[in-house]
């Protein structure tokens, strides 16, 4: 891990404000950010680790312990709320075995409660990664999650 971040770093020598950029890349790198990465970027960036964990708490985007290869978000807006979203999020859990902000124990799947993907006339709405699965049912959630599980 060392050398991909001194090599991630490197690409940002001398650059002013590129705290975030230099986050995002070692998010794309790793799928979160480890606590080895915050430390060697305090050192490069001669910030406290404290005001680092702090630049990154603030974003929704980063991520501090490591994440599923796939994101499962279950929308609970207004409209999937009222078509059943809270039953198949409950499923959802189940299956997984996760309370939402967890990950599987084998690393394949994350989960996460939404407010509104914007495709409310599909509610309610499921999304692994980009895709969009409108229209779910505890059975249909069920079926879609097992395509991901074995891939
Ligand atoms: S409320 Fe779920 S997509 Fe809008």
């Amino acid at each position: 891990m060392r050398d991909e971040l001194a090599e991630i770093l490197a690409e940002y020598g001398g650059e002013k404000g590129a705290l975030i950029p230099i986050l995002q890349r070692i998010q794309e790198k790793f799928g979160y950010l480890p606590e080895e990465a915050i430390s060697e970027i305090a050192k490069f960036s001669r910030m406290a680790e404290s005001e680092i964990f702090g630049v990154a708490s603030f974003y929704a985007q980063f991520y501090f312990t490591r994440r599923g290869q796939h994101t499962v978000k279950v929308c609970l807006g207004t409209a999937c709320h009222v078509r059943g979203g809270e039953r198949i999020l409950d499923e959802v859990k189940r299956e997984l075995g996760v309370e939402s902000g967890g990950t599987t124990k084998d690393y394949k799947l994350s989960l996460e409660r939404v407010a509104c993907f914007g495709s409310c006339a599909l509610a309610p709405v499921m999304v692994i990664d980009k895709n969009v699965y409108g229209r779910m049912t505890i059975a249909k959630a069920k079926d879609i999650l097992d395509e991901y599980r074995r891939g």
